[in-house]
């Protein structure tokens, strides 16, 4: 029998197309075909981000489609990119998938869309193509989506979105604590890119419907209030390059790989890790602080600044900041993250808590400080600080800011007791336990592959 064609597309940005593009090296794995759809732009930044590594299987087909949009000027305004999927990308996907299956290939017989493209799911269905939705975050980022009307029914946000009452819900004991002012689309830049992403939540949660499986990069241990409570939400995480013996792919951005030949020289346990993933940005005195801060810890660092974050105001501060630290502290553009993170010198990371590094962290027994910018991060927060209890979060001062002894201390409080890293490494136990043979992830996964395996096209 050939092998099973699929086609995967992410959202296009950074935290959704790297856990995609780990799906489909396990795919392939299990023998199937993929056929991996970017945006014209996020395909260029992978392509060369992967140079001459050869590190893809040349089973998998990296194809690109338009975003819809004619600049980078518009790719950086807030909401642009979002709008413009929905008028472009599904008949450019429509499109594709003809070509496809006009030609000599192997036809596509599943579609996986991320669950934040819901149109693709709809094209699929349309072309008779079976169709499965990947959750890139929290089960419980969709399992507030699905009570959406419920909070408006009961007068907690208006019908855009906008919170109401100040208050904080918990939908389950297991579950974060949700402060209504910290909902994933409250937590945005303005009241217009609010009302964008609220719109497309409550689309794409209609949508996701459609699927015939809706996978999570989760795991039942980490979030069993929220399976619980939407059972067909099925997790299939931590899905990690180290649990295959492969790397990761999709970075939009080179790795700088130096940084592990600098942690073989540290003492075990002893570093602190910073990294804020592919979005967030700093005010030039919180980053001072932050600066100041891991200084007066005392301890190594490893700090991840983006270069869209040293340019500009903070280049000439980073100089003179490399230089004072080069003893103490190693600063790179783009680490090996899963790399990083798995390695034996690593004392704690300093996070955004985005989903994708609060599941390596958690996998790696790491403990966390979080430090969240938006969307989603804050629950993730409350999952690591009020839930599985290993990690602690900043106190923000009168003016928003979290001042460099708020940062000295939490990083003493964390690593001056060996209560946080044991609970991390028991969490780290059981996730492990869920991907192995007779683990609840490792049970959905292969129902997952066997289904596509099996199944005709309805
Ligand atoms: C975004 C949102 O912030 C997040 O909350 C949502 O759940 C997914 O989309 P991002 O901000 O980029 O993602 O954070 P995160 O989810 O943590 O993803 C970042 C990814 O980049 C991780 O897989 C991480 O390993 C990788 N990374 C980050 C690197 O490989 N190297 C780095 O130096 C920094």
């Amino acid at each position: 029998m050939a092998n099973p064609h699929v086609l995967v597309i992410p959202f296009p940005v950074q935290g959704h197309v790297i856990p995609l593009m780990e799906l489909a090296q396990c795919l392939v794995e299990h023998g199937f075909i993929i056929t991996f759809v970017n945006t014209e732009v996020t395909h260029e930044r992978v392509l060369d981000a992967l140079a001459d590594k050869g590190l893809l299987d040349d089973r998998i087909r990296l194809v690109a489609i338009p975003d819809g949009l004619e600049s980078e000027e518009e790719r950086k305004i807030p909401g642009k990119l979002a709008e413009a999927i929905y008028r472009v990308m599904p008949g450019k996907l429509e499109e594709l998938i003809r070509e496809i299956n006009a030609s000599e290939e192997e036809p596509i017989t599943c579609v996986i869309a991320d669950q934040g493209l819901g149109w693709a799911l709809e094209v699929a269905g349309k072309m008779g193509i079976r169709r499965a939705a990947f959750l890139t975050a929290a089960a419980a980022s969709l399992v507030l989506g699905f009570r959406i009307p419920c909070l408006i029914d009961d007068g907690i946000i208006d019908h855009d979105g906008t919170p109401i009452k100040k208050q904080t819900l918990q939908l389950a004991p297991t579950m974060p604590l949700m402060n209504t002012s910290d909902f994933v689309w409250a937590r945005v830049a303005n009241l217009a890119l609010q009302k964008i992403i609220f719109g497309a939540m409550v689309q794409n949660n209609r949508l996701v419907k459609l699927a015939d499986w809706l996978i999570c990069n989760s795991t039942y241990d980490l979030e069993p209030g929220a399976f619980d409570l939407a059972p067909e939400i099925k997790p299939i995480g931590p899905l990690l390059a180290s649990n295959r013996l492969g790397n990761s792919a999709g970075h939009f951005w080179m790795e700088d790989s130096t940084c592990l030949e600098w942690l073989d020289k540290q003492p075990p346990g002893s570093v602190i890790y910073v990294a804020f993933g592919s979005f967030a940005t700093f005010s030039k005195p919180q980053f001072e602080e932050l600066a100041l801060g891991l200084e007066l810890t005392n301890r190594p660092f490893l700090w991840v600044l983006r270069q869209d974050t040293k340019d500009g105001t903070n280049a000439t501060y980073v100089e003179g900041l490399q230089h004072k630290t080069a003893t103490q502290g190693q600063i790179v553009s783009w680490a090996p993250q899963q790399k990083v993170l798995s390695h034996p010198s690593i004392a704690c990371f300093l996070s955004h808590c985005g989903w994708n590094s609060t599941v390596e962290s958690v996998s790696n027994g790491v403990p966390m400080l979080c430090w969240p910018y938006f969307a989603d991060q804050f629950f993730n927060q409350s999952y690591i600080c009020d839930i599985w209890k290993v990690g602690l979060g900043f106190k923000r001062d009168a003016s928003g800011a979290i001042a460099h002894g708020e940062i000295k201390n939490k990083v003493d409080e964390l690593l001056g007791t060996m209560t946080f890293k044991e609970r991390a490494l028991h969490l780290k136990e059981r996730l492990m336990n869920n991907i192995g043979e007779g683990g609840s992830s490792h049970e959905n996964f292969t129902n997952f592959v066997d289904w596509m395996k099996t199944q005709k096209s309805s």
